[in-house]
């Protein structure tokens, strides 16, 4: 009889079985296309990147869907691009749109794929990192009043799908790259349950 190891990861009780995804969140400027890219890597895994997958998919970047179809229109293509994403059975890194949480589908389909962590970013700090807004619509008028509404909006969110945090006000993407890689190989080993962070 083959015997078990105490060890062993569970994924028979409590919480559905996660697939094995590393999910980034958080909001704009925080780091998560730029981390995800460096995650990827040393993970060997692929890396899906929203806005990009929307431009290869459309054939438009996200300032012009914005302008010429709308932010509902845009909503759509960022859930379409998540949830195909999201269904890859390759094990994958996955930057997830900053907005892309607040559609309640996309919400139970993050908790639902893997290891999500929260690159946290204080609002002025994001503000110094995105002045102009450029490639941003959302940003295109008062930057740093916008970022501060969304943050705020937006933080219980993250908060409530986070398995993990890294605060990235102070490093910058390589070192959350190791942060995120310690943290997604611990999670992912079942080693770690939800509220840690690094
Ligand atoms: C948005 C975030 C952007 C982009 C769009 C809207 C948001 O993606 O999809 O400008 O609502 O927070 P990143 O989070 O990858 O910057």
């Amino acid at each position: 009889r083959r015997r078990l190891s105490p060890l062993a990861p569970r994924r028979d009780c409590g919480t559905p079985a996660m697939s094995d995804h590393v999910l980034l969140i958080g909001m704009m400027g925080s780091g998560k296309s730029t981390t995800g890219r460096l995650l990827a890597g040393r993970l060997g895994r692929v890396f899906h990147d929203s806005d990009t997958e929307i431009l290869s998919k459309t054939g438009t970047t996200v300032p012009e869907i914005f302008r010429r179809r709308g932010e509902a229109a845009f909503r759509a293509e960022e859930r379409a691009v998540l949830a195909s994403a999201l269904a890859s059975e390759v094990p994958a890194v996955i930057a997830v749109a900053g907005g892309a949480v607040l559609d309640p589908d996309s919400r139970r389909r993050i908790r639902q794929s893997g290891a999500v962590i929260w690159l946290r970013a204080a609002p002025h700090e994001l503000a110094r990192r995105l002045p102009s807004g450029v490639g941003r619509p959302l940003l295109e008028h008062d930057p740093a009043g916008t970022l501060r509404l969304l943050d705020a909006r937006r933080r219980p969110v993250y908060c409530s799908l986070a398995n993990a945090v890294i605060d990235v006000d102070w490093i910058g993407a390589s070192v959350a790259a190791d942060r995120a890689q310690r943290l997604a190989n611990s999670l992912l080993s079942g080693a770690l349950l939800s509220g840690a962070s690094a």
